[in-house]
């Protein structure tokens, strides 16, 4: 076997045998096969794509290039949940301790964000005293006592993915179907959990732009899921405005507080609510109401006492940024865009994001919503503020907002969040 057939053979439109599936994702893991290579290979696959049968091989490979979790009986149903990314997206900080306080376990395996999407980690960071490693015991020992545990994947989970993520990222072939489902997929089927829901986005903050394209990676995922066993929910969320008022580390983990105190955005509500009573289903959980636990504050015990399992001081002042400048309306009328897309970017100028894997981010950068699509603004009223460290990043962020924050005299609403399931 050898790299050079493999990708010529995709290249040619072939499709991969398991026999080379198999041996080129294993030697890529150990190094055999170069990472110019691979980069080739999966350009091929971004243009000429996978078949079903193609796409459960190379999961099932990536699974087996590390280790599969077994956190053994935990008293509760395990049930996670996956979002393809998006900005603004701090649902998992509410949604993992509520549906612990509902009685499923969630052990939430996180990464940390890249390019115009935050990553889960980065929030969670912005919390004094908060430790995103744990081992594979601790996180064991805190399902069963907490019932909910967001930290960063076990160096030994898909070890596969972790290189070829990387190397996609810098070689443009991020946005290819077989990639994303078999990338995610890896990761889940390898965590252990007994079932997932995924919140696969699609709209400008997304990377599926189209509502076609955002169901034909849930339909490629939830195929992954069922041929392995694992049920596997799907729904197909809009992204082409952020996800609540708050973009940005500490921003978004005080909404999160809000939401979890029965208060915060509509928006943040309601997708939260529906994604636990999707999981609450695959736990088999049907007699408690998720919307009433989140407003009963029992959620709010669960992610205190799931900060502090982890080192995190709950009650403790989250940073504030040292510089915040506001973004007024330069004539009167209706707010009717609000790019996700280009708000995500403005934030990851402000420091919010990084550009490389190395950087760090700052905790307290970011953008806030002060108005919503629809809403009717006076020429000099306030639309945004910008929070940073570095204020030499605001005339790079405004520039990024610029055609992305609009008024007009057209009446507009808000997209409908929630746009149908895709169940297996
Ligand atoms: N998230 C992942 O984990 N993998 C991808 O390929 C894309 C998003």
């Amino acid at each position: 076997m050898n790299a050079i057939d493999v990708i010529i053979a995709k290249r040619d439109r072939a499709r991969l045998t398991d026999e080379q599936i198999d041996w080129v994702v294993d030697a890529y893991t150990r190094g055999v096969v170069a990472d110019e290579q691979m980069a080739a290979l999966a350009m091929a696959i971004l243009l000429n794509g996978m078949d079903a049968g193609e796409i459960a091989r190379w999961t099932q490979a990536m699974i087996d290039s590390g280790d599969v979790l077994a956190f053994g009986d935990v008293g509760r149903p395990l049930v996670d949940k996956h979002s393809t990314g998006g900005v603004g997206d701090k649902i998992t900080l509410p949604l993992a301790p509520l549906v612990a306080a509902c009685g499923a376990a969630v052990p939430q395996l996180s990464g940390r964000g890249l390019g115009h999407t935050g990553g889960t980690l980065d929030k969670l960071e912005s919390i004094p005293g908060w430790r995103a490693s744990l081992s594979e015991e601790e996180i064991a020992a805190q399902l069963a006592d907490v019932g909910a545990v967001i930290c960063a994947t076990t160096p030994t989970l898909a070890p596969a993915d972790r290189k070829l993520y990387a190397l996609r990222d810098v070689t443009g072939t991020v946005e290819s179907i077989p990639l994303i489902a078999s990338s995610i997929m890896s990761k889940k089927i390898a965590e252990g959990t007994d079932g997932l829901v995924l919140d696969v986005k699609f709209g400008s903050g997304a990377f599926m732009k189209t509502p076609e394209r955002a169901r034909e990676l849930a339909e490629a995922m939830v195929a992954i899921g069922t041929a392995h066993g694992l049920a596997t929910t799907a729904l197909l969320t809009d992204m082409s405005v952020p996800l609540g008022r708050a973009v940005g580390n500490a921003l978004e983990v005080a909404e999160s507080v809000e939401v979890l105190r029965g208060g915060g955005p509509a928006d943040v509500v309601e997708l939260t609510v529906a994604l636990a009573r999707e999981m609450l289903v695959l736990a088999g959980i049907t007699d408690v109401d998720p919307a009433q636990v989140l407003a009963s504050g029992k959620a709010y015990e669960v992610w205190e006492r799931m900060i502090a399992a982890q080192g995190g001081d709950p009650g403790a002042p989250l940073p504030v940024a040292a510089h915040v400048e506001e973004l007024v309306a330069e004539r009167s009328g209706v707010l009717t865009r609000l790019d996700a897309y280009a708000i995500g970017v403005a934030s990851w100028r402000l420091g919010a994001g990084r550009a490389r894997k190395e950087d760090a981010v700052q905790a307290a950068a970011g953008v806030r919503l002060l108005v919503d699509v629809g809403d009717e603004v006076e020429a000099g009223h306030p639309l945004l503020e910008l929070h940073t460290d570095t204020p030499d990043a605001v005339p790079g962020a405004r520039a990024a907002l610029n055609g992305g924050v609009l008024v007009s005299d057209e009446p507009m609403s808000r997209p409908t969040l929630l746009l149908d399931a895709v169940r297996g």
